[in-house]
Order: structure tokens, then sequence, then C-alpha cells
């Protein structure tokens, strides 16, 4: 049995292999409409989401399987002090696979100790966001043709930000990727992702505070929300929300070509209008979300194939 909690539990080929049937998937829906029947999927969410749920329940639902779970830990007995690991032990026995969000880093991989069932990390704290990086992926790749030989550019909150600490460590295994984090000196990136994950991989990365100034050299802009519930101070939180916002002037300065992602929900850091540019990929990046927790469900649970006669 095998779950995902780490963005690296899969190698880049069974990342090719999943991007390939999430490609199938979203060409030919209704090859897959029945793989997953008499399936459910349980999702266990002790932090608010409005994407990785819904889209995790779309993905399901999408396969002919069904969910059941809880939205927030008031609704469950967790609010009674139950743990992790017996939370899970009981949902083994309900479900056939399990998303779980939680607030505290390390939570779904304790999980999945003591399941009996796979279980995908759908965010844990400030860690990682493991299924957020298989949709930027699927988007990256699908807006520019390939997973190398990129200018990446990563702006905001790269501190707090789990979605930005696993992509970059998720693109950190191909080759010809230059990393271009863009933040202010209270919000870069963590020391583990600069001392385990870019000085080891060789490839080139900077360290700077002007998006303009970095806005031509992109070939991705990974814009982020600054993570308000990391913060423990308000004052902090306040001064270095609006640090960068993108808007129509800024995509001015970029490639023609140039893909914004952003794994949303968005505040202020994108201008509305910024929606119109055809380089926005957010919302195609939601609906990608659907394709590849589809072909990860599909392969956790070992059922790839769909019919082909359908
Ligand atoms: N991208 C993302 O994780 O969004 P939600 O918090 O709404 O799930």
């Amino acid at each position: 049995m095998r779950h995902l909690i780490d963005p690296l539990d899969f190698s880049v080929d069974e990342v090719t292999t999943l991007l390939d049937l999430a490609a199938d998937i979203e060409q030919n829906p209704t090859k897959y409409q029945d793989a997953c029947a008499h399936k459910k999927l349980a999702t266990l969410f002790y932090e608010p989401s409005t994407r990785t749920r819904l889209s995790f329940e779309s993905a399901m639902l999408g396969l002919g399987g069904s969910v059941l779970g809880f939205a927030s830990a008031d609704s469950s007995s967790v609010s009674k002090g139950e743990s992790v690991a017996d939370t899970i032990r009981v949902v083994s026995c309900y479900a056939d696979i399990c998303a779980m969000r939680h607030p505290k880093e390390g939570a779904p991989l304790r999980a999945s100790r003591f399941s009996k069932i796979p279980v995908i990390n759908a965010g844990d704290g400030g860690h990682q966001h493991p299924t957020q990086t298989l949709t930027d992926l699927m988007t990256i790749r699908k807006r520019t043709g390939r997973l190398s030989g990129l200018t990446v550019g990563l702006c905001g909150d790269l501190k707090f930000g789990r979605t930005v600490h696993s992509l970059i460590k998720s693109l950190s295994r191909y080759e010809n990727i230059r990393f271009v984090l863009i933040s202010p000196d209270e919000l870069q990136v963590p020391g583990y992702i600069i001392n385990e994950v870019l000085k080891p991989s060789g490839l080139a990365y900077s360290e700077v505070s002007s998006l303009e100034n970095a806005m031509p050299e992109l070939d991705i802009l990974y814009m982020t929300r600054v993570q308000q519930e990391r913060f423990f101070n308000e004052a902090d939180y306040i001064r270095l929300k609006d640090s960068y916002i993108l808007t129509e002037d800024k995509m001015k300065l970029a490639k023609a070509d140039m893909a914004v992602l952003h794994p949303l929900p968005r505040v202020n850091e994108i201008a509305l209008k910024v929606d119109d540019d055809p380089r926005a990929a957010y919302f195609e990046q939601v609906q990608n979300g659907v394709y590849v927790r589809q072909a990860l469900i599909l392969t956790l649970l070992g059922l790839t194939g769909g019919n082909d006669h359908a």
C-alpha cells in the first residue's frame, strides 16, 4: 500500500505516468466514469479548504465512487480529543482511501503509519501540499510543453507557503530549472529548502525582492497569498500582506508566453484585471486539480486502466 505524503514519494517517472493519466482522463472522462464504483474516499479536513476538499470530492464522484468525511475538526470527535492515529484507524474501517488536511506539520505522515488505507497529504501546516504540486506540474506542462528548461519565479510568502515548498522540491528534480525567489526578507524560503533541496540539486537560484526586475526573464510566475493564519503577530501580517500585487502594468514587463499560476485563494496579490490576460492560468489550474486527483486516486487504488469500452 502506498501513500502520498511528500512530493518526492513519487519518482519523476511515476509523476510523468500520473500526469499522462490525468491528461487521458481529461480527454476521455467517460472511460473512467465507473473506475471507482463501490469505492469510498474519506476527506478528513482539520483546516479550512475550498479547492482541495471539493476537488477531491468532485474527482471521486467523477470516477463513480462515493465520498464521506468532515470539513472541520469541530464537527468530528477530534473536538473531544481523539488523536489522529485513532481517527485514521476508525476511518480505515469506513473508506478505501483518505485525503487529510491538518494544521500540524507531519500529521498526515503520522496517520499513514496507523492506516489500513492509502493516505494523501492534502496540506500539513506550512510544510507540504503535494497534490497542489501535481496540479501545478500539470498546468506548467500544458502551458509550456515541458517541465525542464524553465525559469520559475515564486513570489510572495515563501516562508509559510506550503505549495511553494512542495513545488520547489518537485521541480528540483528536473533539468535546467532556474528559480527566482521573490519575497520580502521576512518571508524568504525556509533554510531547509535552501540547504536540503536547492543547494544539493545544483540548480541555479536567486533570492530577490523586486518583482518588476524579475518579470522579463520568467517563463512561469507563481504568485502566492501571504498566509495570515500562520502569523503570530497581526501587525506583521498587515505590514507584509500587500508586498506584491500583480497588475496589468507589471504584466507588460513579462514574456508574451509567460504563465501566471496561483494555488488560490487569492486575496489581493493579483489584480482582477489580470484575470482577462491569456497568460493567467490560475483557474485552468483549478480544473487540472480535479484530473490529477482522479489520476492519483486511481493510482493509489491500483485502478489505472479505466474502461476502454465506455
Ligand atoms: N490551493 C488550495 O489548497 O486551496 P484550498 O485551501 O481552498 O484547498
